[in-house]
């Protein structure tokens, strides 16, 4: 690696679906309660998101390509259906709460941008399987500066009737990630709307 890819700025970046306003507010109602346990950081609203591809630390200079795939990777709004909460790791302590979702659509359109992204090199795909998933909260860690998660005593119980009904996805999303002591900073960097979403 030359001295001058060394210094190149980077970006850490990740492309998701967004979810309705509505479906937001309803799960940050939801979670006033569900995630009140004090060694949750629950996620805020603005910042919920069903992640597709996490790219890691890319090269700024890579951003607009890959902004240009991510808008040839759109397809129909995806129907999303959540699910109760789980934790992750499943068992042992929990390091985040999600809420899988069930959408068939979802995986088509992150499979057709995984392929894209991969055959321009700029994402190496995950060994698991894709885990369509909204995470709601994170555990903190047990003590300042801990590796281990602190134990949650009063985990998210189910979620109402009405979080159940299936809902469109809105748009796809490039995001950078910045890394702040008070939890990450979402900031989009390109915004694509899906046609049909906003249309039930
Ligand atoms: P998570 O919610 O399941 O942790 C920004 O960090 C987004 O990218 C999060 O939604 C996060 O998913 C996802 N992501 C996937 N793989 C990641 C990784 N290895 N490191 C950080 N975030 C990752």
């Amino acid at each position: 690696m030359t001295k001058e890819r060394l210094k190149s700025p980077r970006a850490r970046l990740f492309v998701a679906l967004d979810l309705p306003d509505e479906i937001r507010e309803e799960i940050g109602e939801w979670g006033k309660e569900a995630l009140a346990d004090p060694a949750l950081r629950p996620i805020p609203t603005e910042s919920l998101h069903i992640t597709l591809a996490f790219l890691g630390y890319r090269p700024e200079k890579e951003i607009e390509r890959i902004a240009e795939i991510v808008r040839e990777s759109a397809g129909p709004a995806p129907l999303v259906e959540l699910l109760d909460p789980e934790q992750r790791p499943p068992r042992g302590r929990a390091r985040l709460f999600a809420l899988p979702a069930l959408s068939p659509g979802t995986e088509m359109l992150q499979a057709g941008l995984e392929q894209r992204l991969v055959e321009e090199g700029f994402y190496e795909p995950e060994k698991r399987p894709f885990w369509p998933h909204l995470t709601v909260a994170r555990v903190r860690p047990e003590a300042r500066g801990a590796k281990r998660a602190a134990i949650v005593s009063d985990p998210p119980g189910k979620l109402p009737e009405g979080l159940k009904e299936p809902f469109l996805g809105v748009r796809l999303a490039l995001y950078r990630s910045e890394l702040q002591p008070t939890g990450a900073r979402y900031v989009p960097l390109a915004q694509i709307e899906l046609p049909g979403a906003g249309r039930q």
